[in-house]
């Protein structure tokens, strides 16, 4: 054979084999296999850690120069959070950062998830007008912290907390040029820490930031633009997204040498009958107004077929002369597509999906676009948040969707945990034990079926602000005493349980993982005494605070009975 004929040999066979790599297999509705819990580990260097938001947990909100968010105007509005509550302290992370990087090297963790505040760094939104080193300085020290105990930062920029002024003057992402000063944000953060930060992510869950804050309003900003505002702030923060990522792309990548991705949350929605094909369908319609939504864009080029199907037919049934849903331009759909270096997911549930028609002329919004219904399995354990109900097989039909619908591309997982809804509370919190241990066990075998998942971060460090349901539902690791002004943080069982986990690299084998629960149980007994009789004067405040206080009432019978024996017993 002559050399050009071996190359030609060569190429041909390298265009076989992309061939064969890009003809994705679809995604099997009708096989969902549930197989039993399997014992094995992690590739090596799978990386391991919790997350945060700035909203959520740093309080200090007009301290050191911050300007006022979207969250602060909007939690401060009688009526819109449970018991009024607001973010203002939360968990004072903003002082005690210290101590929560020392938590997470006792817990061996490979990073950590956090977002920066637009509004500390600059107060008006815009970098033109005035850039405060006081809050850059916060992120500094945070993130020179955690590199010092050999924790990966994994910084988020958007969590939710738009410059309040953006929001007044301009209509927040209502308005297209969000995507310039958002850029302008994006570009200050890469100047600043990209000599340190490696993993950006650009959005946290843009689909709530749409649907909970332009169409139900249970979210800042608080409006209810039915069947537009959701698809409007969609399209401004895909562009901004895409332009934030071209500018890491161009300006900063051949030095810093990060990854720039986005972090889409969605539940998996399951066909009611996966021999029926109109269920599958809206299963597949479920999906894609959630996750495909975001992730068709940034992935393919272009919003999903049947979301374009759906909502035009539908605007045209209302008489509308364009579909509610805005197009992009050609030129914009291939400056969009490909702007993912990773897919963080976020992942907490599943639903099952059936057909259902919502004629026109009942009002428009996202909802009825998707003309489906979502149930649940009464059987489902649910914890803690109404909406939140155990189902860990849906968390392997998930990524294994998003593998045969987006080329397999590499995840992680930014957000998967349970809360509680207990007021006072238990540390021995087995059923969020039990809900890592099976959400992180399908993870595993998602990887077996050739996932690329190359890291996990448990929501969330600590109890913190839950946004519209204010400081009622815990979804910490470590439990935090919001009524001590010092906001002294215990850990729960599960931090032990989580431990485990990430030194063994995932579960060695029966006999070990069975013992993890009950040493955890073990820790945990002496955490809640010392809960219990620590800060009394706290829970004291508290049940005078709360309406229905029966469960309370006995949990601070019982732990001044624990003082006065311990006060005898020292007498
Ligand atoms: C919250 O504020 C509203 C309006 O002022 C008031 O009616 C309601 O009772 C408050 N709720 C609590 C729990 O304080
Ligand atoms: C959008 O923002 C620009 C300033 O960047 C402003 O001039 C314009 O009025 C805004 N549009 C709306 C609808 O608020």
């Amino acid at each position: 054979i002559t050399m050009l004929q071996r190359w030609i040999l060569r190429l041909y066979h390298a265009v076989a084999l992309l061939l064969l790599v890009s003809a994705s297999e679809d995604f099997d509705w009708t096989k969902n296999e549930r197989t039993s819990f399997y014992y094995g580990t992690f590739p090596t260097g799978f990386s391991w850690g919790a997350g945060s938001s700035a909203y959520q947990t740093e309080g200090a909100w007009d301290i050191d120069g911050k300007g006022m968010s979207i969250w602060d105007v909007f939690a401060r509005k009688k009526g819109k959070i449970i018991s009024n509550e607001t973010g203002d302290s939360s968990c004072e992370g903003y002082y005690k950062f210290k101590d929560d990087v020392g938590l997470m090297k006792d817990m061996k963790f490979n990073h950590y998830r956090f977002s920066i505040s637009w509004p500390r760094i600059l107060p008006s939104g815009l970098k033109s007008e005035h850039i405060n080193e006081k809050g850059l300085k916060y992120y500094d020290d945070l993130i020179n912290m955690l590199l010092e105990n050999k924790i990966t930062p994994i910084v988020t920029l958007y969590h939710w907390d738009l410059p309040q002024v953006l929001q007044e003057k301009y209509g927040g992402w209502q308005n297209v040029t969000m995507v310039n000063y958002f850029n302008d944000f994006a570009n200050l953060c890469f100047e600043r820490f990209g000599n340190r930060v490696k993993y950006w992510i650009t959005f946290n869950n843009p689909w709530s930031i749409a649907v909970e804050g332009y169409e139900t309003g249970e979210h800042a900003p608080g409006l209810k633009l039915k069947g537009t505002g959701a698809y409007k702030a969609a399209h401004h923060i895909i562009k901004a997204h895409a332009k934030v990522w071209h500018t890491y792309d161009t300006q900063w990548r051949s030095k810093q040498k990060g990854l720039v991705g986005i972090s889409l949350t969605a539940d998996w929605g399951e066909p009611v009958d996966i021999s029926n094909q109109r269920d599958i369908e809206a299963a597949e319609r479920y999906i894609h107004f959630y996750l495909g939504w975001f992730a068709t864009p940034l992935f393919n080029g272009d919003y999903p077929q049947v979301m374009k199907e759906y909502i035009g037919r539908k605007s045209g049934q209302q008489g509308l002369g364009a579909s509610r849903l805005p197009v992009f331009s050609p030129q914009e759909k291939s400056y969009i597509k490909g702007t993912c270096d990773f897919l963080g997911l976020g992942h907490f549930t599943t639903r099952y999906i059936t057909q259902k028609n919502y004629p026109s002329g009942l009002g428009d919004s996202y909802f009825a676009d998707r003309d489906l219904a979502e149930l649940v399995d009464p059987h489902w354990p649910d914890p803690g948040s109404e909406w939140l109900y155990s189902v860990p097989w849906g968390f392997r039909r998930m990524l294994n969707f998003v593998k045969t619908q987006y080329g397999n591309p590499m995840i992680y997982v930014t957000e998967n945990g349970v809360s509680e809804k207990m007021m006072c509370t238990d540390l021995c919190d087995d059923w969020r034990m039990q809900y890592f241990k099976d959400y992180i066990n399908e993870m595993l075998k998602a990887i077996k079926d050739g996932v690329n998942v190359k890291g996990y971060t448990a929501w969330s460090l600590l109890d913190n602000f839950e946004w519209d349901e204010g400081y009622s539902e815990r979804f910490g690791l470590f439990y935090v005493d919001f009524r001590s002004k010092s906001k002294p943080r215990y850990p729960k069982a599960s931090v032990q349980y989580y431990k485990r986990i990430i030194s063994s690299n995932g579960f060695p084998n029966q006999r070990e993982v069975e013992s993890w629960k009950r040493k955890a149980i073990e820790t945990c007994s002496s955490s809640n005494q010392l809960l219990a009789a620590d800060p009394l004067i706290g829970h004291m405040e508290m049940v005078t605070e709360i309406v229905v206080p029966t469960v309370c009432t006995l949990c601070i019978l019982l732990s001044a009975v624990f003082l006065m024996f311990l006060l005898r017993g020292r007498i």
